[in-house]
């Protein structure tokens, strides 16, 4: 059996807190896609994990893959595995050799178009992580990229540098018109500081036996009756293809990602559960349109404000204050549709508790007409009025003896926000969230059981 854990919104859902308490009953957590711009937070008896690429199945001593979907900067990976051994946990990592390397360049590459983006003044920036993914996946698809497996070799690896690194260098310097003799960046742009740091990488990741033939590193497990989470990073309404272009990441965290990003099967990855995580709001890091944000007057500031700080919705990557918006179950019905949910879990239900007023939106005024969908574009998005259905509120309860006792024991208005949701998506509800911890939890269905 596999799970596939995906974002169903904007990222940040709680993705990492079910990948904690499935992954306890699986035997591989896999990530397929992103890299360092995800950060999936696992709360276990109060300690708090912050994994940006170390699977989140890390805090049980699950066996974690990078798959080949995953753009990875080894920098990153190493000081993550060691600040986890730190804390006395012993990660097991592996890493796909066909996945894609984020070197510096890709990063300083980030800052710069985003530079440019922001000075001419058209808005278009789209407040990324900084951390190179685009441009790793530009590299990707552009058939220039450096692999895990290049690392391995240094001839191969100078080979590819002088091919690449020159063609970077022209374009920070005759487009983007910077002079990188005078710019703290040039490092990251010279072939022999490149080839020296990441030879090294190679080979403690050989030292280490960390890189896998990652298809087939799965599918022996998979015959030994090992099971399977795919752990999704980011959300569907920031996916390449089915989010809020260009306003995005630029992989899929939807779930047909999973099969592509680690050389799973599809049918495979079909026959098992999917997974939708639904934050019981909205939140938004970077720009983009966002119809139901809490933004219009005082009081909605206000009101963004409380749930910012009960929510504690601050970046994990980043630390940047995300926005925040009402649930909106256009986006929900999206999300549902292109990764075939077999079944949600919504957190932050405890966040919500004790506001004076909730709101659902279930559909849009859009030019004179309702829609209950998300358009195409981000132009039409932008101009979608959100329609509103009021929801009684509940208040705040206790959320340990609550998850211990069920769903029974939720507040009623609680419980019907939640089979208002389900029954609108057409998807039912396999868990819910009333806290960061592990132990937080309101389980209805166990994937693993189903
Ligand atoms: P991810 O990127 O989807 O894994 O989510 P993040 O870790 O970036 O953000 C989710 C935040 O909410 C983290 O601080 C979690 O510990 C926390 N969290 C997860 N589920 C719940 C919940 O049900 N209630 C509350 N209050 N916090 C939660
Ligand atoms: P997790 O896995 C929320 C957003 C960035 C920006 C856009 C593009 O923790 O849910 P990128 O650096 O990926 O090129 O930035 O995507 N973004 C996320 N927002 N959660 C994430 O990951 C995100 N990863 C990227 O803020 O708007
Ligand atoms: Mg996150």
């Amino acid at each position: 059996m596999t799970l596939t854990i995906v974002g169903s919104q904007l990222g940040d859902e709680g993705k990492g807190a079910l990948v904690d308490r499935w992954g306890g009953d699986a035997d591989v957590v896999v990530r397929y896609q992103g890299g360092d711009n995800a950060g999936h937070t696992v709360v276990e008896g109060g300690a708090e994990y912050k994994l940006s690429l170390v699977p989140s199945g890390a805090v049980r001593g699950t066996v974690g893959v990078l798959g080949n979907g995953c753009v990875v900067n080894p920098k990153t990976l190493f000081t993550e595995i060691d600040d986890l051994r730190e804390r006395g946990l012993d990660p097991d990592v592996r890493v796909a050799r066909r996945a894609h390397v984020i070197t510096p360049y890709h990063r300083a590459l980030d800052g710069i178009e985003e530079e440019v983006k922001a000075d001419d003044d058209a808005g278009d920036e789209v407040g990324t992580t900084g951390r190179g993914i685009g441009p790793t996946y530009e590299d990707k698809a552009g058939r220039r990229g450096i692999r895990i497996a290049d690392l391995l070799d240094p001839d191969v690896l100078r080979e590819k540098l002088e091919y690449v690194v020159p063609q970077k260098r022209a374009l920070v310097e005759d487009v983007y018109g910077l002079d990188l003799d005078d710019d703290d960046r040039a490092d990251a742009f010279d072939v022999d500081a490149l080839h020296e740091e990441f030879a090294a990488i190679g080979e403690r990741l050989a030292d280490e036996g960390m890189t896998v033939n990652c298809s087939d590193f799965l599918y022996r497990r998979r015959e030994a009756g090992d099971e399977i989470v795919f752990e999704g990073a980011q959300g569907t309404h920031i996916d390449v293809d089915h989010g809020n272009y260009p306003f995005v990441t630029s992989s899929n965290p939807t779930a047909g990602a999973a099969a592509v990003g680690s050389g799973v099967g599809v049918t495979t990855v079909g026959d098992g559960e999917v997974v939708g995580i639904v934050k019981a709001y909205l939140s938004r890091v970077g720009e983009g349109p966002l119809p139901t944000e809490l933004d219009g007057d005082a009081d909605e500031e206000a009101l963004a404000d409380e749930i910012r700080e009960k929510g504690g919705e601050f970046g994990t990557v980043t630390g940047r204050p995300r926005r925040i918006g009402w649930l909106d179950l256009p986006m929900l019905r999206h999300s549902a549709r292109v990764s075939g949910f077999t079944g949600v879990a919504v957190n932050h239900v405890d966040v919500l508790a004790g506001l004076d007023e909730l709101k659902v939106c279930t559909g849009y005024e859009l030019d004179g007409e309702t829609i209950d969908t998300v358009p195409t574009t981000t132009e039409r998005w932008e101009r979608c009025e959100p329609v509103y259905e009021t929801l009684d509120t509940w208040e705040p309860f206790d959320s340990a003896a609550v998850a211990e006792a069920g769903f029974d024991a939720l507040p009623e208005a609680a419980r019907e926000y939640l089979e208002f949701v389900a029954d609108e998506i057409d998807t039912p509800i396999y868990a819910v969230g009333v806290g960061p911890d592990r132990e937080e939890t309101v389980e209805l269905v166990n994937p693993f059981d189903e």
